[in-house]
């Protein structure tokens, strides 16, 4: 007799096998539940990147000594090309940042290099040179400007924060030390 109650075959037959799951890890159950890891997942891993980038950002304020990632504006940057239009050799900014004006002047045609100590400042303006095409000729290099020579350089770009300043009275001698007699 048709409609006269009972477990549909099928049913019974999964069951007495063995193979129905408990009733909290059912199809939906299991779904719910590898929802809930890659939301973890994500979770997890955004705030491990946030801290990772931020890290390096937020630290400075911590330390004895700041350093802050203060960018040069466009006006700056423009100011900097127009002052390289009669100048050539190769170009050095001192503490890059994210690299814009070491870019700037790889696409005016120089060799430029730019030194940092902010190795995710460093990262990030190696990408975008390679983004903007000039990565043979814009250089980064994670350095502390206190233990490098730019003698080497024709021409120094600095945008300073007071952490970066020489005072007065070690200038000269520091300028004899690492600054090219080119210039
Ligand atoms: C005012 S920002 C200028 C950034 C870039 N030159 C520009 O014009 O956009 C100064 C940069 O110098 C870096 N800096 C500070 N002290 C440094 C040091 N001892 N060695 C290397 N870089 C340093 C900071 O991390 C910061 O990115």
């Amino acid at each position: 007799m048709e409609g006269g109650g009972g477990t549909p075959p099928e049913i019974l037959e999964e069951s007495q096998a063995g193979c129905s799951l408990p009733t909290g890890l059912g199809a939906n159950g299991l779904k719910k539940s590898s929802w809930g890891f890659f939301l973890t997942g994500i979770v997890g891993g955004t705030l491990v990147a946030v801290y990772a980038v931020a890290t390096p950002f937020l630290t400075p304020a911590l330390r004895k000594i700041c350093l802050p990632f203060v960018p040069a504006t466009t006006k700056q940057i423009a100011n900097v090309v127009k002052m390289l239009h009669c100048r050539r050799g190769s170009l050095v900014d001192i503490g890059s940042g994210d690299g814009r004006v070491v870019i700037a002047a790889a696409k005016e045609g120089f060799t430029a290099v730019g030194y940092e100590l902010n190795p995710w400042l460093v990262w990030y303006s190696r990408y975008r040179a390679w983004r903007e095409g000039v990565q043979d000729s814009a250089k980064f290099y994670i350095s502390d400007l206190w233990k490098v020579t730019f003698s080497q350089y024709t021409n120094v770009v600095v945008f300073g924060v007071p952490q970066m300043v020489i005072p007065a009275d070690r200038l000269e001698a520091y300028c004899e030390k690492h600054v090219s007699q080119q210039n």
